[in-house]
């Protein structure tokens, strides 16, 4: 158990769901809240979670609720509403349904819950991040955005996969968008510190880096209906439990960039220091001149969705 009262799960999707399952077994904070508008489906989904302490041993208090106002005096808050791709969509087709949705719950964010850490996972994620901070009026190290947990995930596995290795074993970092143009960082993935170089004939690495880049749209097309939520909720559970914890970890995090990679004012995936008051450092590591090249066009990216952003009514 930590020092963390509250946690306020915004969404009983299947992400929200799942999500609050893994952090009520991961006993990390007194009480976990999930909020949604479908009446019934939050309440249902925290009984039944709690209905599993018995068996599992957590301490964790589950519920759920419609009322909005179970934000209030949240320490950490999890944005996953909204919502999720079809076949053939973009994570950015997403953008003006999500954002109205956002929208009102960085307001009640604002208003009941100010001093909270905010985890943005709806999607676009990166342009969501943004809003989400620019709507509560958060200091931008406590509003951070999950993706590069993830696309790492995918892309550890991957690597895992073809060599035959224990996933933990294999550490690297995903960074740039939640989207088509983000960039594995192959210079600085390794497996226990062996550079990946050494393990994988290059034609190898390219497909895997192909097929993380599609990572999400190939659990898409494989569910029809809905997106990926196990992986996802253990990415968020990672990133919450550094907070919760204080555990100062250095992850790939969708933070606000004030300068940092020769940005500003766009948030997007970047190796950043997590822990209690959140994004605590963004840490500028070296890249090769063509990965900085793909930086760059993944930045564009976001930069375009956020002027779409901007133009909505
Ligand atoms: C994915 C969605 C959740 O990548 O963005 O699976």
């Amino acid at each position: 158990m930590t020092d963390v009262t509250k946690i306020t799960v915004l969404g009983a999707g299947n992400i929200g769901g799942s999500l609050a399952q893994r952090l009520a077994e991961a006993d990390v904070a007194r009480e976990v809240v999930l909020i949604d508008i479908i009446d019934g489906l939050p309440q249902g989904k925290a009984l039944d979670i709690q209905e599993s302490a018995p068996i599992l041993g957590f301490s964790t208090k589950v519920s759920g609720t419609t009322d909005l106002a179970a934000i209030r005096g949240s320490d950490i808050v999890v944005e996953t509403a909204g919502i999720a791709r079809k076949p053939g969509m973009s994570r950015s087709d997403l953008l003006g349904v999500n954002a109205k949705i956002v929208r009102g719950h960085a307001e009640a964010v604002r208003a009941q819950a100010p001093n909270a850490v905010v985890l943005v996972v709806s999607n676009p994620v990166d342009v969501m991040t943004h809003y989400f901070r620019e709507v509560s009026g958060q200091p931008a190290e406590r509003v951070f955005g999950e993706s590069g947990t993830l696309d790492t995930a995918r892309f550890r596995w991957f690597v895992a996969e073809a060599l035959g290795v224990a996933p933990r074993d294999v550490t690297g970092f995903v960074l740039g968008t939640h989207g088509d143009t983000m960039v594995p960082i192959l210079s600085l993935t390794s497996v226990s510190g062996v550079p990946l170089s050494q393990l994988l004939p290059a034609d190898r690495l390219a497909a895997i880096v192909d097929r993380t880049k599609k990572g999400g749209a190939e659990i898409v097309n494989l569910l029809k209906s809905g997106s990926a939520f196990y992986a996802p909720s253990a990415s968020q559970t990672e990133l919450v439990a550094a907070v919760a914890r204080n555990e100062h970890r250095l992850l790939p995090v969708t933070a606000r960039l004030r300068g940092e990679f020769g940005q500003k004012d766009v948030t997007i995936g970047v190796p950043a220091i997590l822990g209690r008051n959140g994004v605590e450092r963004i840490v500028e590591v070296e890249i090769t001149a063509s990965e900085r090249a793909a930086f760059a066009d993944s930045v564009k990216a976001v930069r375009a969705d956020l002027e779409v952003l901007a133009k909505l009514p």
